[in-house]
């Protein structure tokens, strides 16, 4: 059976496909890279936003046109199929199954099902870590994701994960050590450790703070996590970023807003106050630390007073990256069943701007004061503007080029910055 796999959405779901590529190959299936090329598709889906949602949708009804042709089986799995369970089914008469994150072992069932008879997997499950599954990650690569836990315990009232993805549980620290030798032992040079409040990590009394220390034991030279929640953060986790050699010096803390009353709607568990104090304190402690963050404009009730606190507070915390996002209202949650989504569509847009604008602001000043200095830079891959250019990661997490005509791909090297782009830095040797 030839299958196609797309994926949509965060990283986590970037390792799930992993997995099902790995599911899938146990069964014999051959992974193929064009969906007329298949006789059966998967769409492992994103819901965080309408809009994620909507290009699944268009997907589907592009893709449907193949079954004119062709027999093949369309299956929807991920948080769209979770969240919007049987009546995607109802909506979409392409679809032939669905399966929810939970359920992924299944697949090979799902696989095997009579034409005709659709069938829905989604039911959440308190326990599943997927542990003893194959996966499948793309060969060549020096960087590889490992989950450490699943779902997410938090209930802000915007977002749709918990809906999605369940309850909290934490992987058995023995295991992701396990993985990470592993990944070691076929060459890679980076693990970056994925949740969705990673911070929250705990098993077996190992917090996450002593999970770095025990990942980094492994002599993986490089470890990153995303995405922590701020009220996590202990000293110790400070301290194990700080002193951990492995661990590197980038914090992605998502803010969504910079006003304790937005943040209280949102049900963030910080104000204003907590978040720049805790910023404070990673800036404090972690020497050139890269701090960057998710920022939500347009939430219900969110005034023109309120956003520019969001707008200050960027700027007091100097981030030097940011995710941006207009609210989306998502069926199920908190906030779409209490608060009226009321900051009109114009009005958000233009927040968007003005926080775009500002960040890339910040952002200018951060790159520019690399200039001259000398970072240490893991090359993940081939540049797109000819043969002798090479794209590779600060450990702050800087997009940083490089030329060369010898292959530095999967190498960890020194190169001092000699100019800035939009997005990236631009590396010299040496
Ligand atoms: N609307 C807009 N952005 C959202 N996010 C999560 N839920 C929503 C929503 N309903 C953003 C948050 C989160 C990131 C992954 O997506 O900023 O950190």
């Amino acid at each position: 059976m030839k299958v196609f796999l797309e994926t949509y959405g965060c990283q986590m779901n970037v390792r799930d496909s992993e997995l099902l590529g790995g599911i899938l190959r146990q069964e014999g299936c051959r992974l193929v890279d064009t969906p007329e090329a298949a006789d059966v598709i998967l769409l492992n889906t994103c819901s965080v936003r309408e809009h994620a949602e909507q290009r699944v949708m268009g997907r589907v009804r592009q893709l449907s046109s193949l079954k004119k042709t062709h027999t093949v089986k369309i299956g929807i799995l991920g948080c769209v199929a979770q969240h919007l369970g049987e009546n995607l089914l109802d909506s979409l008469p392409e679809v032939d199954f669905i399966a929810g994150p939970d359920s992924y072992r299944s697949l090979p069932e799902l696989l095997c099902s009579v034409d005709g008879e659709r069938t829905a997997l989604c039911r959440l499950d308190k326990t599943e870590l997927y542990e003893g599954l194959p996966s499948y990650r793309p060969e060549n690569s020096p960087s590889a994701f490992v989950t450490i836990m699943r779902g997410c315990d938090r209930m802000c009232t915007f977002c749709v994960v918990p809906l999605t993805r369940g309850r909290e549980r934490s992987r058995p620290w023995q295991n992701i050590v396990d993985e990470t030798k592993q990944l070691v032992q076929q060459g890679a040079k980076e693990v970056t450790l994925l949740g969705q409040t990673v911070n929250a990590y705990r098993n077996d009394d190992v917090s996450f703070a002593q999970l770095l220390w025990k990942v980094a034991e492994t002599g993986i030279p490089r470890i990153r996590f995303t995405s922590p929640h701020p009220i996590y953060f202990q000293d110790e986790e400070l301290e194990a970023i700080a002193e951990c050699p492995g661990v590197c010096e980038w914090v992605h803390m998502p803010l969504q807003a910079g006003n304790t009353e937005v943040l209280a709607r949102m049900r963030r568990g910080y104000s204003r106050e907590d978040y720049l104090e805790i910023a404070r304190r990673i800036r404090e402690r972690i020497p050139r630390v890269t701090l960057t963050t998710d920022i939500v404009v347009g939430f219900p009730g969110e005034t023109e007073v309120q956003f520019e606190d969001t707008l200050s507070l960027m700027k007091e915390c100097d981030f030097d990256a940011g995710y941006h996002f207009k609210y989306s209202p998502r069926p199920g949650t908190y906030a779409s069943r209490h608060f009226p989504d009321d900051v009109p569509q114009e009005e958000k847009q233009r927040r968007l701007e003005q926080v775009i604008l500002l960040q890339s602001e910040l952002t200018r000043r951060s790159n520019e004061a690399m200039i001259g200095h000398s970072f240490e830079i893991l090359i993940h891959d081939r540049g797109k503007r000819g043969p002798d250019q090479w794209v590779g990661r600060s450990r702050g997490n800087k997009m940083v080029v490089v030329e060369s005509n010898k292959s530095l791909l999967g190498n960890i090297i020194g190169v001092t910055i000699v100019g800035t782009g939009r997005w990236t830095l631009r590396g010299q040797l040496g």
